[in-house]
């Protein structure tokens, strides 16, 4: 057999790189300040200004930004907020942190975002706020969301730990909800050496009490106002991700050409769908996500384990299902579906060339 093909592998990313990281970790080091600090004003500002919103504002990781942001909004217990059942449990998981209770919509069989419809169908009285999730680097639909949103009164919060750098209609997806939540978890596309995570608003008022929770709900110091969090972004992963920032366009041009020579291989081989992108979407690919209907699925990975080709499946068991939000019911065909279809392929920057071609021969041989 040759070189097994990890599903993925950071090394080629951060290689290039290495000299410039740990002189970051130096500069922090030697200045003795590890806790938000210049380090993070700075990343702060350099993100704001990457995804064109007012205020970016660094947390521990992205599941904090979540909690953090429903927190802003004044969710607690009694209010529903409605997400998405395919996607990671983070996203539902912020819900039940604030003592708030999850209430799901089914998805958009192409996008596999939340569909607008299927939120509206699932508002009740207690519903304060909707958590669209921008699912493997796609947008979800904002226009068709914040539009639901509006004629109810509720809160938007983009859920973009999957989608730095990618954009709906023009709009940089982390700027279209009155707050959004990244993550920074190794392997996304911006990814942190360690935990870390973001939360981006063009609202003032949001964006003040984001920074206090962040600090245990202070407004200064020994002023809380509120109970809050020690969720602070720490200095060293800001300098990493400051040196990082500046290639987030080039690692995501990597996941697209990535993704445009799968398209173009896998257009002439039956028994696979590749991935759809919507007008007007600028696709990064967190993941290359293809559907393998009629039950094969499973075959095909493990055809290509035998081959050394790493996959994964995101996410084999909607949220629906799991034995923490089973008791709630409720049926979503869709993401079902998609459950027992999806199949993610290797998409990193710097996957090598023959690596894909690899890829590319092992879905062909496994679907002959
Ligand atoms: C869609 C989604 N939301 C939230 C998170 C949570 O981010 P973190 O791992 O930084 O807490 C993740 C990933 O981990 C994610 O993929």
């Amino acid at each position: 057999m040759s070189n097994p093909i990890p599903f993925f592998d950071l090394t080629g990313e951060i290689g290039p790189l290495a000299d410039e990281l740990e002189q970051a970790a130096s500069r922090v080091l030697r200045s003795g300040a590890f806790i938000l600090g210049p380090e993070v004003t700075a990343f702060e500002s350099e993100a704001a200004e990457l995804l064109n919103v007012g205020h970016a504002i660094g947390v521990n990781s992205g599941t904090d930004a979540l909690v953090i942001a429903l927190r802003a909004f004044g969710i607690g217990p009694g209010d529903e907020v409605i997400t998405s059942p395919f996607t990671f449990i983070a996203s539902a998981e912020a819900i039940d942190l604030v003592g708030a209770t999850s209430v799901f919509a089914d998805v958009n069989p192409d996008t596999y975002c939340l569909d607008a419809a299927s939120v509206e169908a699932a508002i009740t009285s207690k519903t304060q706020a909707i958590i669209p999730v921008h699912l493997f680097g796609h947008a979800a639909d904002m226009d068709a969301l914040n539009q639901v949103a509006e004629r109810h009164g509720l809160m938007v919060l983009e859920d973009a730990a999957q989608v730095i750098g990618g954009t709906y209609n023009g709009r940089s997806c982390g700027s279209m909800g009155h707050l959004a939540a990244f993550s920074f978890y190794p392997t996304k596309n911006l990814g942190a050496c360690g935990d870390g995570g973001m939360i981006t608003t063009n609202d003032d008022e949001l964006a003040d009490r984001v920074r206090m929770l962040r600090g245990h709900g202070s407004k200064g110091r020994e002023q809380h106002v509120m109970v809050g969090y020690n969720s602070r972004l720490d200095s060293l992963q800001a300098a990493f991700l400051r040196v990082k920032l500046p290639h987030l366009k080039s690692f995501n041009d990597g996941r697209r050409a990535v993704a445009a020579r799968y398209d173009a291989a896998f257009a002439s081989v039956d028994g696979i769908e590749t991935p759809f992108t919507a007008e007007g979407i600028h696709h990064v690919y967190h993941q290359y996500t293809v559907r393998i209907p009629n039950g094969r699925r499973d075959a095909v990975r493990a055809a290509l384990a035998e081959d050394g080709i790493g996959s994964m499946v995101y996410y084999v068991n909607p949220l629906h299902t799991l034995p923490v939000y089973k008791a709630g019911g409720g049926s979503f065909p869709i993401s079902e579906r998609l459950a027992t279809e999806v199949l993610s392929l290797p998409v990193y920057p710097h996957l090598p060339e023959a690596d894909q071609q690899r890829v590319i021969a092992g879905i062909q041989k496994a679907l002959a």
